[in-house]
């Protein structure tokens, strides 16, 4: 009976039927799980990221802060005059030439073939995070799929195929696409996400950077993340298990280092824009263009964490535009120097926290709406007077448009911090033109960007 059915199907079905038995049977292994073995895995990968973290911790945050601003006077001292030149050129050519106005952008971003030296970026990065250079080390792999059905054995070409991969890789895309999420996305060490070239859309859950080092994510748009419930996926090429519940952030950086996150634009997600907590460090978010959202980035997310002491976050260039509520960022315990960003909008404050973090805010532009209850950038929670007075929330050299102020507090007397130990930022004055083209950008091959 079953031999004379055989007969009449074709050879592509019995294969096809071959496979998909294999499938199943994959799937129900998957299905069982175990979580004792999954948190064994995880505490072992947090472990060997600890490592990772504490060697990319600084001793003297203040000597990086001082290099990032002294870098950026004198490349934007540098290009001014530049422009000054190009000024009186433009008079003799048509057609306005690539403009870079920070010296991150200065780079890369105006050379005709950054298509074909796409890793050049990798040597780009400033701040804390300037270690980072993802996938540098690795080929080239090309996402040509936007699918992402298969959360356990993802299918080649895919986004998530990409990140699982545990070797170093720069990730491009094939063309334009929207890629929805179905669940968290766990992106391994060594990766590079680079959307230059394309316009693309990553929605529909978060993009989760957990105990792993050495990642860029650049020119993406984050946006409508929502929390979903846990399940199985794959974590890395050798490994998958059971997760919890994921939170819907943009993006979620956990116990990890060495990460440049660069030119994108994020907003409406379900938690934060971008969340960095469990003793995380050396990080830069540069470039990025931020709306719509209430909770916007939270660097450290428990009073109980003193683990995220290390955190040393830089957060420069970047546009907290439209729509903006509150926490840009919110901070716990860490190091933050806060340099040359553009606030326009902000509905609750802009820069808070509370367990005495040490926030340095350098050449912003901070511009109040007209609410009078709504002019104070800062924001202490549940801390009284008599605690706070002693953390270093420092302001130099912003710029306080429609009634914003910063209220200061700490280190007045001491000799760190003063104006002598930090080398001044580029003045709040600049901002507008620092941050121009904060967002993803159009890039087109061939052309400069
Ligand atoms: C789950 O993993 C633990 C630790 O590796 C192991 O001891 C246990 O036998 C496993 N349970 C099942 C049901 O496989
Ligand atoms: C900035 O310029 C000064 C004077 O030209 C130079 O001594 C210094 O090394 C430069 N700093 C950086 C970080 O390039
Ligand atoms: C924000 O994201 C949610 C969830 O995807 C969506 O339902 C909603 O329409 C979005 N809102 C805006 C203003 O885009
Ligand atoms: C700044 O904080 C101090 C201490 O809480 C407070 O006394 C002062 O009123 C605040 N300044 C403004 C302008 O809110």
């Amino acid at each position: 009976m079953a031999g004379s059915v055989v007969t009449r199907i074709p050879l592509c079905s019995i294969l096809f039927y071959i496979l998909a038995t294999a499938a199943a049977a994959t799937a129900t292994v998957a299905r069982v799980g175990n979580i004792t073995a999954d948190k064994a895995y995880w505490a072992k990968r947090s472990e060997v990221a600890r490592s990772f973290n504490r060697a990319a911790y600084v001793s003297d945050p203040v000597a990086a802060l001082n290099r990032f601003n002294e870098d950026v006077l004198n490349t934007t001292t540098a290009m001014a005059a530049a422009a000054a030149r190009r000024s009186l050129m433009r008079r003799y050519r048509r057609g306005g030439p690539c403009t870079v106005t920070n010296p991150i952008d200065r780079c890369w971003r105006c050379r005709k073939n950054w298509a074909s030296r796409r890793k050049r970026l990798a040597k780009c990065a400033m701040g804390f995070g300037h270690k980072a250079t993802g996938g540098l080390a690795g080929k080239i792999y090309i996402v040509t799929d936007a699918g992402d059905e298969h959360l356990v054995i993802p299918r080649r070409g895919t986004l998530r195929h990409a990140v699982i991969q545990e070797r170093p890789l720069w990730i491009v895309f094939a063309r334009s696409m929207a890629i929805r999420l179905a669940k968290e996305l766990i992106v391994t060490s060594d990766k590079t996400i680079d959307g230059r070239g394309a316009q693309v859309h990553v929605t529909g859950a978060q993009i989760t950077v957990q105990a792993v080092s050495n990642v860029i994510i650049h020119n993406l748009h984050i946006h409508d993340s929502v929390a979903r419930s846990g399940g199985l996926i794959r974590d890395s090429k050798h490994h998958f298990g059971i997760r919890g519940e994921s939170d819907g952030d943009g993006i979620s950086v956990m116990d990890s280092s060495n990460i440049w996150i660069d030119h994108v634009s994020m907003s409406n997600c379900s938690d934060g824009l971008i969340d960095i907590t469990d003793g995380s460090t050396a990080i830069t978010i540069s470039n990025s263009h931020f709306t719509k959202h209430d909770h916007v980035m939270l660097f450290g997310a428990r009073d109980d964490s003193p683990k995220d002491e290390i955190m040393q976050v830089t957060l420069a260039f970047n546009h907290f535009g439209k729509g903006l509520v509150q926490r840009m960022p919110r901070c716990r315990f860490g190091f933050f120097h806060i340099v040359n960003n553009d606030y326009t909008h902000w509905l609750m404050y802009a820069i808070g926290g509370n367990m005495n973090p040490t926030i340095i805010s350098q050449g912003n532009r901070f511009r109040a709406s007209d609410d009078m209850k709504l002019k104070e950038v800062t924001k202490r929670e549940y801390t009284s007077y008599d605690e706070y007075k002693e953390w270093v929330w420092k302001s130099q050299d912003d710029l306080f448009l429609n009634g914003a102020f910063f209220n200061e507090s700490g280190g007045r007397n001491e000799r760190r911090y003063d104006r002598l130990d930090l080398i001044q930022a580029r003045n709040g004055r600049f901002v507008g033109r620092m941050t121009r083209f904060a967002g993803t950008l159009p890039c087109r091959v061939g052309k400069k960007c």
